[in-house]
């Protein structure tokens, strides 16, 4: 029997390329940057499974050219706003993404990010290899205290639940908010009170967002709920990019409505190196690598090869995100 033609729109690392490259007929894109649109649609022409990024876009029209053939998308990410779901589900297209394996790692980052925008850690090394460090001062790069301060999580899900068990270790009081308040087994061990958003944007020293991309999440963070955060606040986005209005943020972090944010994700991705965000010294941005660890994305690699290989065998996926795709639906 042929083997199942698939795409693979970067290389990911080996852990999981080399199950996909072993149990099909793959082609994977070499390049470092991601397929430009034309050539993904190109790539996808005929295909049984496809491996997509979160830099690919997965709607009706990729999923027409692919063809009826298509069994699966395993996208490479545990966001999957870069996919139209509904769509695929309408086709039966189980799509899967790589929850779990990197939440820690993102957590990690996370409170990096925090840490870093309070106490001014890119700015201080700007600042030495600028020269500009002549004498230990009195008042040089002061940022507040992490430990005892009040965080605000907003979205409480496996991320933003791990973000929690860091901030209880610095003795930070927890309130996070979510669509749904969680039960007390997930919540008293952590310490979290769950509050409404406008509370805890007024109430928190430390934003930091953990929310899917949504409609609903889209610019969730916008003038009006940044003129509600303390001037001394900092925020802090390792989720996606629009869930934040950047132009609000610029305004904001200029203005002092805010203190600092710290972005692992911004809007678009990649922000231009002039793009106005970047001219605040108060503002720290890296370049979407929450999850960027070698033994994270080796299981992030595992999991999307598993997702789409299970796929392709017309198997449950491990980690499907649209399991209403298998209602009615005889699965081995
Ligand atoms: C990265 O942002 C991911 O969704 O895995
Ligand atoms: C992602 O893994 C989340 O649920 O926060």
């Amino acid at each position: 029997m042929a083997r199942p033609k698939v795409f693979v729109s970067r290389i990911i690392p080996d852990d999981g390329l080399r199950m996909v490259t072993e149990a099909t007929d793959a082609t994977v894109w070499q390049d470092e940057l991601p397929p430009p649109r034309d050539e993904l649609l190109r790539a996808v022409e005929g295909c049984d499974g496809i491996l997509t990024l979160l830099t690919d876009k997965v709607d009706a029209q990729l999923l027409d050219r692919a063809g009826p053939q298509l069994k699966v998308v395993s996208n490479y990410a545990v966001g999957f706003d870069n996919v139209d779901i509904p769509e695929c589900t309408r086709r039966g297209i189980p799509v899967g993404n790589t929850p779990g394996v990197l939440t820690e790692t993102t957590a990690d980052l996370a409170f990096a990010l925090l840490m870093a925008a309070a106490r001014r850690i890119a700015e201080g090394d700007r600042y030495v290899r600028a020269g500009k460090w002549k004498t230990w001062g009195p008042m040089l790069l002061m940022g507040p205290d992490v430990h005892g301060a009040t965080i605000g999580i907003v979205g409480f899900g496996r991320i933003g639940q791990a973000m929690a068990r860091r901030a209880s270790g610095f003795g930070m009081t927890v309130l996070y908010h979510d669509v749904n308040e969680l039960p007390g087994d997930v919540t008293e061990p952590l310490g979290a009170q769950f509050v409404p958003l406008p509370e805890l944007l007024t109430r928190a020293d430390f934003v930091s967002l953990h929310v899917n991309l949504t409609e609903e999440t889209r610019h969730l963070i916008d003038a009006r709920a940044l003129r509600a955060m303390k001037p001394t606040a900092v925020l802090v986005n390792t989720s996606r990019g629009p869930v934040v209005d950047g132009a609000a943020l610029h305004d904001a972090l200029k203005s002092g409505e805010i203190a600092a944010a710290a972005l692992d994700v911004t809007d678009p991705e990649p922000l231009p190196a002039d793009d106005a965000l970047l001219s605040l010294d108060n503002c720290l941005v890296v370049p979407h690598i929450a999850s960027a660890s070698p033994a994270t994305r080796g299981r992030m690699a595992e999991m999307a090869a598993a997702n789409l290989l299970a796929g392709l065998r017309g198997e449950r996926l491990p980690t499907p995100v649209n399991p209403e795709v298998y209602e009615g639906r005889k699965t081995t």
